[in-house]
């Protein structure tokens, strides 16, 4: 058999594995594997790739394998949860980078036709952007720089000019596509620039959607890479990256019942102002909510950012323990957009071991909410706020919530009366069937279980 052929058979394995990796990452239960099944795809596409083509010899590509790998594991280890989505940010910014060098490595290679001139544009001009870009949305999410939103009169003329001058000069590259042309020099420059002036009028609180955003454009420049270098696996893997990204983009923006234009180009409900909140506040001690959990048949977790601040998964799941030996039914209704990043309580409630079929999806615990005894909310408030399902004017107004508020009895645990991400009053914590159980989340449930011991 002809290298060609072990290699183009070597592909279409890889990018089996990266759809089987894929669908088994859209369950918790299988999502290790999938994340495994993909790795061994792309080890697959990355040795036959660089073997086939022959200008690395074999013990170079051990060489990078084993630095990858210990960067790679150390990363794994070292990197707190709470800050995987500055993680995934600078990924997804070093492959950007390494398209925008595959795109200007392959014009450096000598006579290119238009078509693929056009692809290195891309993958130039994408790969620039996403590199600029992500490396902002790292500083916001790190805090190693100013996470507010930076805004400026006339931005969106300058946007505007900088996106023109980047298609003219890409225009002109295209027409003469040289490795030492200017305007492969104007293209990085202002693509890099593009980069940095789409994120930075953007807010931390909303870098989530922005990094998925970004994830998907790192996917899309490979894809013009692959094009580029007339690499089908690149192309395939590049378009997953690119599509799945989107998706994920898609579902936080329905979830937060915002455009994706809001999120780029507003700040978080600036326009609308809800109605004002009050009413009798009524506060629980530890040992009064013991004895309504002790009496509860079921009893339904609703964990939000609070608890990924409070760090109580553990807890949590030890109370949720103490139910089940008591022979209450113990869930946890997961919000999608609960916490601050794509499946933040999935990976806490994971961490902790909770079995996966204690947890439901938003859709399906809301047509039952009613026969729940106690829904203990975590942390969470944004979430379970009725004022998106009540009132049209809130700023959250339409954004799907769990329906805590129709529970028979609901505990919610935090700190203060102060509002959530989205800055508004909740009714929820003056509803009769609402009691407060203020604090850290985590001291409250270690109280609730002392108090059952
Ligand atoms: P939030 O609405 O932000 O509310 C979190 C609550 O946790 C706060 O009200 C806070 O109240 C409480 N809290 C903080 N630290 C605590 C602690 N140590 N112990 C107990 N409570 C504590 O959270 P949510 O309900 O999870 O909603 C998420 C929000 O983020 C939504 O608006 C969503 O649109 C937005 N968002 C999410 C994502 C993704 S992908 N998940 C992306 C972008 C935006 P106290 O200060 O009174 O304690």
């Amino acid at each position: 058999m002809s290298g060609v052929l072990i290699a183009n058979l070597a592909y279409i394995l890889s990018a089996i594995l990266f759809i089987f990796g894929l669908k088994m990452l859209g369950s918790p239960a299988t999502a290790r594997r999938g994340n495994a099944c993909s790795a061994v795809g792309m080890l697959i596409a990355i040795v036959a790739g660089l073997a086939s083509s022959g200008i690395v010899s074999p013990q170079w590509i051990a060489i990078g394998m084993l630095i990858g790998a210990v960067i790679g594991a150390s990363a794994a280890r070292l990197v707190a949860m709470t800050s995987m989505p500055e993680m995934v940010a600078l990924f997804n910014g070093f492959g950007g980078s390494a398209s925008l060098f595959v795109g200007w490595a392959t014009l450096a290679g000598g006579d290119v036709s238009t078509f693929t001139a056009v692809t290195i544009l891309l993958s130039i001009l994408i790969g620039g952007v996403t590199f600029s870009g992500s490396l902002i949305a790292y500083g916001k999410l790190s805090e190693a720089i100013n996470s507010a939103a930076v805004v400026f009169t006339g931005q969106r003329v300058v946007n505007s000019l900088i996106l023109i001058a980047l298609l003219a000069s890409g225009f002109m590259l295209c027409t003469v596509p040289a490795p030492d042309s200017i305007w492969l020099y104007a293209v990085l420059g202002l693509a890099l620039l593009l980069g940095v002036m789409a994120v930075i009028p953007i807010g931390g609180a909303d870098m989530p959607v922005v990094i998925s955003l970004l994830n998907s454009y790192s996917g899309i420049a490979a894809c013009a890479a692959g094009f580029a270098i007339g690499n089908n696996v690149l192309i395939v893997a590049g378009s997953l990256v690119g599509a799945s990204g989107i998706i994920l983009t898609q579902i936080m923006c329905k979830a937060m019942n915002r455009s994706l234009a809001n999120v780029l180009f507003s700040g978080f409900g600036a326009a609308k102002q809800g109605k004002a909140v009050e009413g009798e506040v009524r506060p629980i001690t530890p040992e009064d909510a013991y004895y309504i959990l002790e009496a509860a048949a079921n009893v339904c977790f609703v964990p939000g950012y609070g608890m990924a601040v409070a760090q109580a998964q553990h807890v949590v799941k030890e109370l949720g323990e103490i139910l089940e030996n008591n022979g209450t039914e113990v869930t946890f209704a997961i919000h999608p957009v609960a916490g601050r990043m794509p499946g933040h309580m999935n990976v806490l409630l994971a961490e902790a071991d909770v079995p996966y079929e204690q947890l439901i999806e938003m859709d399906d615990i809301n047509p039952r909410i009613e026969t729940v005894d106690v829904a203990i909310v975590i942390g969470a408030n944004d979430v379970v706020n009725p004022s998106a399902r009540e009132d049209p004017d809130s700023p959250i107004a339409g954004m799907p919530i769990i329906n805590v508020d129709k529970a028979r009895t609901v505990f919610v645990l935090k700190r203060s009366m102060a509002s959530g991400f989205a800055g508004v009053d909740n009714p929820l914590f003056f509803a009769e069937n609402t009691r407060m159980l203020f604090g850290d989340a985590k001291d409250s449930i270690g109280s609730v279980i002392g108090e059952f011991s």
